[in-house]
């Protein structure tokens, strides 16, 4: 109960909004919690917020330093030579066109999402460990380390362009300056992307060590977890949901494309919310931390039941689905200095690797969040799926080097919807 009501504290941030924002109804176009800013985004509360996290930051202490624990991926030997040809990997001059991209080309890298993109609790051992957010070990934007034993996206690119810039130094709020082009904001849901966008392009274009117009720029977004885990079962129209998803991921890419010169996105949904929080027979602690991370779908608050949980289920099923036609849509193809990819690594993602048992290694003290080696996992997932072509990629993870893709003579390129064969 304690726990609950610690991690209920830490969300109080969001859940008071909800409160005034029944008041603001009008009939035909619902406002619900997750579609309007309130008082605790405006200015005045920033400096205190800051102050409030930057206390706990100091409290829970680095964590991500950490050396040893089960949470840690095995490292990968100093014999085992880097599996890729690194020489095809990088163009001899930069390319003017999204679809002849090389790994190597990638100057900047930039990530935007929630608590999964800021590895919240990956280093965690602990219920405090979960306020940290081990950034320099997140699967899509970490660069703590080396690929050798943090082996996240970064890390596999700098083996190829060691000038990389952008990805995270270690740990850190969004606010510190080691999250880097890490936007990421724990509880950040749908709504928040757009913003999100907007703060990315300030931050890259400000930053000195970035050739605004001439360098290639990688961006990851993998957004509403919060939206299917916390906040789908306080909306009154909740079928609404993937509608609104569309149009916010419209607006960022379209926003991204116009504004940010030579991009490739990837475009990644949420691991399946069913799939972790209906684990059967998980630790007690992560029963509790459920209550307060998903409680959709966990508890009595909402009169949870199979059949509402079958229903938030079928409503995440649709907000994939939007993912994917909004990334191949006409409006983002063909063009010459910018590209998304739908990236399906978490669509059928398991925690079973030997096909019976969870594996609790590759999820975080509360059974929710993925560890430094499921962060590990899932960059290895998303670096392959970009060297997959359409149609070929990988719909999960798999054990680090199994497998591992790489740039070949005969496709040397990251893949996009323009230049796969099976496209
Ligand atoms: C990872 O490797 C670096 C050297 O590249 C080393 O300094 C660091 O301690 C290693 N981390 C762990 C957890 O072993
Ligand atoms: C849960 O069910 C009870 C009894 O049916 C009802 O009074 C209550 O309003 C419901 N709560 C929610 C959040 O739907
Ligand atoms: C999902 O993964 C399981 C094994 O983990 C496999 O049996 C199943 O066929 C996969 N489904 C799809 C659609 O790939």
């Amino acid at each position: 109960m304690i726990l609950r009501c610690s991690f209920a504290c830490l969300l109080v941030m969001y859940a008071l909004p909800a409160a005034s924002g029944q008041r603001t109804v009008r009939q035909d176009r619902y406002v619900d919690i997750t579609d309007q800013r309130t008082m605790l985004d405006s200015a005045g509360m920033r400096p205190m917020f800051h102050l409030l996290r930057s206390w706990m930051f100091n409290v829970v202490g680095k964590t991500g330093q950490r050396k040893s624990g089960s949470f840690l991926q095995q490292p990968i030997p100093p014999e085992v030579p880097f599996p890729c040809d690194v020489s095809l990997g990088r163009s001899a001059k930069v390319p003017t066109n999204v679809h002849k991209l090389r790994p190597g080309d990638i100057n900047v890298i930039a990530a935007m999402g929630d608590s999964l993109t800021a590895a919240t609790g990956a280093a965690a051992s602990n219920f405090f460990g979960l306020y940290q957010e081990n950034r320099g070990l997140a699967w899509s934007i970490g660069g703590q380390w080396d690929w050798r034993n943090v082996t996240t996206l970064p890390n596999i690119l700098k083996v190829f362009n060691p000038k990389l810039v952008g990805y995270s130094l270690g740990d850190a709020y969004p606010f510190h300056s080691d999250s880097q082009f890490n936007l990421a904001e724990i509880g950040a849901v749908s709504y928040d992307i757009p913003h999100m966008a907007r703060a990315l392009v300030q931050r890259i274009k400000r930053d000195p060590r970035v050739d605004w117009k001439r360098d290639w720029k990688l961006v990851t977004i993998a957004i509403g977890g919060n939206d299917i885990c916390s906040f789908v079962c306080t909306m009154r129209y909740p079928d609404q949901l993937p509608a609104k998803h569309r149009l916010r991921m419209q607006r960022t890419l379209r926003y991204l494309r116009d504004n940010m010169p030579r991009t490739f996105v990837n475009l990644v949904s949420v691991p399946s919310v069913a799939k972790v929080v209906m684990l059967q027979g998980k630790p007690f602690a992560c029963e509790s931390l459920h209550h307060g991370e998903c409680s959709c779908w966990i508890g009595k608050l909402y009169n949870q039941s199979e059949a509402s949980r079958a229903r938030w289920g079928r409503i995440q099923e649709e907000m994939i689905r939007v993912e994917q036609e909004v990334a191949r849509s006409a409006e983002f193809r063909g063009l010459d200095e910018f590209a998304v990819v739908y990236q399906p690594w978490s669509l059928n993602v398991t925690m079973k690797m030997n096909g019976k048992d969870v594996d609790y290694t590759l999820l975080s003290y509360d059974c929710f969040h993925m560890s430094q080696k499921g962060n590990a996992y899932a960059g290895t997932a998303l670096w392959n799926n970009m060297l997959e072509p359409i149609g070929k990629k990988s719909p999960s993870w798999r054990p680090l080097l199994k497998n591992f893709k790489c740039p070949t003579k005969e496709s040397p390129y990251l893949f996009t919807y323009d230049n796969s064969v099976n496209s």
